[in-house]
């Protein structure tokens, strides 16, 4: 959306096509460019990625949390090109490429332009693409998030061998945090669906087991290894499932926590057991996403791509989501 002013400068309209969400409702839109504040950078983007988070805050999941209002641009996982920084911005200038979380209480991300804090903007190389790059945010943070600072495992594989289980392996958080704990010295097993065992293990799973079958569903090991912790990425699975399958020490990062695992977790802490259940609820660094993407371009981390949509077709890309059957990320071109 720009023209071109008579002195050769691009020059934007004062138009933002964007997708609005009002509750149970997606509807294209256009609205005025949002301006930067001084800590925050104007992005015109290339790609964004969608997460069931946007969903869920749709759904009212998260009220009263989340959304502070409708209607509401929802998306948080941008990459794109820096038009504009606020004043007191020192690490970009227009031009720069870069990837960013946009805040969840301000929304925003499924729009043409959108503004993300300079404190959780990361610099994009050449050699990772766009659509790679927002696949990354939310997804890649929170798989490192749960390796690096909930388990302790040194993704420059300096630690202790550590036996980790990922469920739902081929989802968004899932597949970034197979890659993440290889780096580490970790043996990993993974949960997926049939169709995915193949790309699982070429992730690099040790073991795979499909969550169909009755192994599955026990989350055992097919070494009859335990597990000195698991990233659980999928939903659901009582405490009764984890418990026979842990390390004396086994702790279970549990990122889609409900009613029942916060109360196991609060159990567990006051009876001091040595078998822990961990909520993990994301805490984004910018240092952590400039970490993830120089893995990318290093050739170390890379994105699965699910599937690409442009904004026009944001329903479509949305309605994959909520679908739950994702392999890797749900891709918005712009
Ligand atoms: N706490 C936090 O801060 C945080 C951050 C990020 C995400 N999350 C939450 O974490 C969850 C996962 O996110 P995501 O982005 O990875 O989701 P996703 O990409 O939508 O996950 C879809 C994948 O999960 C697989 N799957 C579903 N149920 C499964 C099961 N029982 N066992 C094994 N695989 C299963 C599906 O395989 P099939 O197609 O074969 O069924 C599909 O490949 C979501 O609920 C999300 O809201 C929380």
């Amino acid at each position: 959306m720009f023209i071109e002013s008579t002195n050769g400068k691009e020059k934007y309209y004062q138009i933002n096509n964007a997708v609005h969400n009002f509750l149970y409702l997606l509807q294209h839109v256009e609205v005025p460019l949002p301006t930067p504040s001084k800590d925050e950078v104007l992005i015109k983007l290339e790609a964004a990625s969608l997460n069931p988070f946007d969903w869920k805050v749709q759904k009212g999941m998260l009220w009263p949390l989340l959304p502070c209002k409708f209607p509401y641009i929802p998306g948080t996982d941008i990459a794109g090109e820096v038009i504009e920084v606020g004043k007191s911005v020192r690490k970009f200038k227009p031009g720069d490429k870069v990837v960013a979380l946009v805040s969840p209480f301000s929304g925003g991300g499924l729009a043409e332009f959108a503004v993300a804090k300079e404190s959780i903007t990361a610099s994009r190389p050449s050699e990772a693409s766009a659509s790679e790059s927002a696949g990354l945010p939310v997804a890649g943070l929170t798989a490192h998030q749960a390796i690096t600072k909930t388990i302790g495992i040194k993704l420059d594989g300096s630690g202790e061998r550590k036996n980790v289980l990922i469920t739902a392996a081929s989802g968004g958080v899932g597949h970034y945090a197979i890659q993440l704990a290889k780096l580490g010295n970790t043996h990993v097993t993974a949960t997926c669906g049939a169709r995915n065992i193949e790309l699982v293990k070429s992730l690099g799973a040790d073991e795979v087991i499909d969550y169909k079958t009755p192994d599955g569903a026990a989350l055992k090991s097919p070494s009859g290894k335990k597990y000195d912790a698991v990233i659980h990425c999928a939903v659901g699975f009582p405490w009764s499932t984890f418990e026979p399958n842990l390390t004396l020490n086994g702790k279970v990062v549990d990122i889609t926590p409900s009613s029942a695992s916060m109360l196991t977790f609060a159990l567990k802490k006051l009876t001091f057991s040595k078998k822990q259940l961990v909520p993990l609820f994301l805490l984004p660094k910018r240092e952590d996403l400039q970490y993830l993407i120089d893995l990318v371009k290093e050739g170390k981390l890379k994105t699965v791509l699910d599937s690409k949509y442009p904004l026009t077709k944001a329903e479509d890309a949305w309605a994959k989501s909520i679908d739950g059957h994702a392999t890797g990320k749900i891709i918005i071109e712009f």
